[in-house]
């Protein structure tokens, strides 16, 4: 069947009277698509279907929001129960204690534990707790991390020229949104990543100010960088003899890069770690677990926290489910996911070399991203904003499409694979790819 895409364009046309950019998020609409964004109907397991009918394995899977693929019988199941007997109470409810004495038993420093719906809010949260407890006032985040659209971290999260973004030493604070609050920035202080000595320096030029230090535990928001060798270990070392709380932002890499995140990974003791995306399998749920004596400050709204929808019953249902299937047989689900990973991107490597390509793959376990570069790595955000093809990526994956194969097309966003995945996905997928690269002279790549 030719590919078609003609009742996406019908659909788009329609949104142009209700929608902004055709959807809820920038990062959705035609900006990132070419003409207009493909409109997918449904899914199961690793495939997602269009309203043309078209059919594509999804790399993508909710931003990473599906651990185990799309409409995952567990899942499916969990959630019409939670429906069918109360979605929501805003209660205290058993299912909240039981999801939360799960985390207790998979993630390390989870020695407590509070619930949000989203990265974003788990970070506000996290900002307001470490402020709270240490009376200082600046937080310390990191170039091309993004931590939520919250106003304080909304900050040199962007792929920008590298000509305007100062020296390493001083980088300059480029506002990601127009909008912000005046004086938000003012206390949030911005430093290179994976660079320990120009971190030392930010933080010897703001004595007894910082409160946090905020980290991704891999650069997950400018493709798929990992932090150098004792980067993260050297940092937490650096904001325990400080008196500042270290945030560990595992939105993207929780549940994903082992049941206990980075912080297993990578052995680390964070104070505050944040959940969002993976948790909840579909359902907006994140978490905030940490430190009992910093968690404990949310008593009684000393650090205060709302929300209605935080816990909701569907949402915990979603993620319990989600746990017990990602804990099964002892992780098996994590030894799956890095395994496929491995053959898609040592695929992909070899395809990219045996056509001349000057591209590659950069992953941590199920995480990964193709980068259009003559560069051997991309270590940094510096290198990424200098040294990729950006527009080279996005029509390689626009192109892809027609072979049935769906990822992000913007270079800064990377693929994931879950437990749906299998070894048959990875070869359709490197066919397709083949197809596409014979295809690249006209397309343009
Ligand atoms: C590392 C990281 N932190 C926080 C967030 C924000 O999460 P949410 O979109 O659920 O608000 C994201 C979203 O992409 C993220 O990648």
């Amino acid at each position: 069947m030719p590919f078609k895409t003609e009742n996406s364009k019908r659909l788009y046309e329609r949104t142009r009277g209700v929608l902004i950019e055709a959807s809820s998020s920038s990062s959705r609409g035609p900006s990132n698509y070419g003409a207009y964004p493909i409109f997918m109907e449904r899914g199961r397991g690793s495939r997602i279907f269009d309203v043309d009918g078209n059919e594509y394995i999804d790399w993508m899977m909710g931003f990473g929001a599906l651990p185990l693929g799309h409409a995952h019988p567990e899942i499916v199941e969990a959630i019409v129960e939670a429906a069918g007997t109360g979605a929501h109470f805003a209660t205290a409810t058993p299912v909240e204690l039981e999801v939360a004495e799960m985390l207790q038993k998979i993630v390390p420093n989870a020695e407590r534990v509070r619930f949000a719906n989203t990265g974003t809010e788990a970070m506000m949260a996290a900002i307001r707790l470490a402020r709270g407890v240490t009376g200082r006032p600046k937080i310390l985040k990191f170039e091309g991390h993004y931590h939520g659209w919250y106003d304080d971290v909304l900050v040199s999260s962007n792929v920008l020229p590298v000509t305007a973004l100062g020296l390493c030493s001083d980088p300059v604070k480029i506002p990601d949104s127009s909008g912000l609050n005046r004086k938000a920035l003012d206390d949030t202080i911005v430093a290179p990543w994976n660079d320990l000595a120009a971190l030392q320096r930010a933080v010897e030029n703001h004595p007894g100010q910082i409160a946090a230090i905020i980290t991704e535990g891999v650069m997950a928001n400018m493709g798929v960088i990992p932090p150098q060798q004792g980067y993260l270990h050297g940092l937490q070392k650096l904001a325990k003899a400080s008196g500042i709380v270290f945030i560990l932002d595992e939105t993207v890499t929780g549940f994903r890069i082992a049941p206990g995140g980075c912080q297993e990974y990578y052995k680390l003791s964070p104070d505050l770690v944040t959940f969002g995306k993976a948790f909840g399998c579909g359902l907006p749920v994140a978490a905030l677990v940490g430190r009992a004596d910093i968690m404990n400050a949310l008593q009684w709204g000393g650090v205060l926290h709302y929300g209605t929808h935080n816990a909701s019953r569907i949402g915990m249902y979603a993620a319990r489910a989600n746990l017990r299937v990602l804990t099964r047989d002892n992780n098996a689900a994590f030894r799956h996911t890095w395994r496929i990973s491995e053959r898609l991107c040592s695929g992909l490597r070899e395809l990219f070399q045996r056509n001349g390509i000057a591209a590659i793959v950069q992953n941590v376990g199920p995480m990964l991203q193709i980068m259009f570069t003559d560069r051997p790595a991309i270590r940094d955000y510096r290198e990424f904003c200098q040294y990729l093809d950006r527009a080279a990526f996005q029509k390689f994956v626009l192109s892809l499409f027609q072979f049935g194969v769906y990822a992000s097309p913007s270079p800064a966003l990377h693929s994931i694979v879950t437990l749906a995945h299998g070894d048959e996905d990875v070869d359709l997928t490197l066919k397709a790819t083949e197809k596409a690269l014979e295809s690249g002279d006209q397309a343009g790549f």
